[in-house]
């Protein structure tokens, strides 16, 4: 056994050596604060952690807590008795069902938009839209912060990738008016910035791109169930949906699901479907996936109170972290970091955090920039008082331990 094992291991040596690794990467994967396992889920963000010690979940993207409305679950129960658990199949060739156009007119409606399209992940929409839109010769100008799904699709397009430094409107604008005029040109920005928690700024985006003729894609993941009406995302909370081309999103966040969308006008999104590789040879979106981001957008509009108690939420821990004088970064929305602004500091606050059962990520450079390490927190609107006064008793504790010094007040 052991003999068959090594003679594969020389066989496939120069993957198997970069995998295997050497000291330093088996001591981080021994150590990793990354890949917890969640053993059990309670009620809201009560869950236990391998091992069964209870933790309280405040980074989960779960925006609205609808992955246990009662609305929701019954539609994923009922998508599966009626369809069965996959469609086996791509969207092109066996894989399009009623469901999916029924989600898709909902959405596109929901956006203001003439169609729409549904993929597997938040990560596919973004992916597919950048590669297939953008080509060789072709210019992609995009914030230095945007998510790693875009960076991906825009390699995989083969443009000229510019690059703005983040949230930096004269940085933008010098960019595009040193292009070429007749180049083609793909502004690329989040609507909420994940890790920053940041809200573009649309308006004046939207007033460039119209100058120099550049197509605007928009990654709303974490606008979408957060800002506008009911919901509608970062165009919609500026009135502004009709000045970009795509607004792109997932089902992973506010919607309680897994899959992802992209909206823009009909020509846009049938040459998506015709040309995107991963729309074409990738199965569809799963009926339970589905159905239950199809129920959760009706919950939304139907139950405001959801986006509400995010809201109410969301304020109350901004002020209790600035009243501890903790750099959130003046993010307004409930995606919330704590720049910590070094490494060492960032694992030991991190660190003393989860052992107080309060779950975080911590997320350094070069996932962030450079000194902006940081403890990334996300508010739901199932957190309770408790939990977040809990909460602010382990910063507390956090900051002793770690040696991190409060800004002045
Ligand atoms: C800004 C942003 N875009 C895209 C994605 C990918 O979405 P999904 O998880 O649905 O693949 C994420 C997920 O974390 C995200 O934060």
């Amino acid at each position: 056994m052991l003999k068959s094992f090594n003679r594969l291991f020389e066989k496939t040596k120069p993957i198997a050596d970069r995998c295997r690794g050497d000291a330093a990467t088996k001591l981080r994967l021994k150590f990793s604060p990354y890949y917890h396992v969640i053993e059990t889920q309670g009620e809201g963000m009560e869950m236990t952690e391998r091992g069964g010690r209870p933790t309280v979940m405040m980074c989960s993207n779960e925006y609205l807590g609808l992955s246990r409305h009662p609305d929701v679950q019954r539609a994923a129960q009922e998508a599966i008795d009626k369809w069965g658990t996959s469609p086996c199949g791509s969207r092109l060739a066996n894989g399009t069902r009623a469901y999916h156009l029924e989600l898709e007119e909902e959405l596109a409606a929901f956006l203001g938009k003439e169609a729409c399209h549904v993929s597997v992940a938040g990560y596919m929409a973004q992916l597919s839209v950048l590669s297939a839109i953008a080509q060789r010769k072709d210019a992609i100008i995009v914030d230095k912060s945007i998510h790693a799904s875009l960076w991906d699709g825009a390699r995989l397009s083969g443009a000229d990738i510019e690059r703005f430094t983040h949230q930096d409107m004269a940085s933008l604008r010098a960019l595009l008016e040193e292009l070429e005029p007749a180049q083609a040109k793909v502004v690329v920005i989040d609507g909420v910035y994940s890790m920053e928690g940041h809200i573009a700024n649309l308006p004046e985006i939207c007033e460039l791109c119209d100058q120099h003729g550049a197509f605007l894609v928009l990654d709303d993941c974490h606008g979408f169930g957060v800002l506008g009406r009911e919901g509608r995302g970062t165009a919609d909370h500026f009135g502004l949906a009709d000045r970009v081309e795509l607004i792109t999103g997932s089902f992973s966040k506010s919607l309680a699901s897994t899959g992802g969308y992209i909206a823009g006008d009909r020509a846009f999104v049938e040459f998506l479907r015709s040309s995107s590789q991963q729309i074409i040879f990738s199965a569809a979106l799963a009926p339970a996936a589905t159905a239950t981001a199809l129920a959760s957008l009706r919950v939304m509009q139907r139950e405001p109170e959801h986006i509400a108690k995010l809201w109410e939420n969301t304020r109350y821990y901004q002020a209790m972290l600035q009243a501890l004088g903790l750099d959130i970064w003046e993010s307004p929305t409930p995606a919330v970091p704590i720049v910590i602004g070094d490494k060492e500091r960032c694992y030991f606050f991190w660190k003393s955090l989860m052992d107080q059962g309060f779950f975080t990520v911590m997320s350094i450079s070069p996932g962030v920039p450079a000194g902006k390490d940081m403890i990334r927190t996300a508010i739901s609107s199932l957190h309770t008082r408790e939990q977040l006064d809990r909460f602010g008793d382990a910063l507390k504790i956090a900051i002793k331990k770690s040696g991190y010094r409060p800004m002045a007040a």
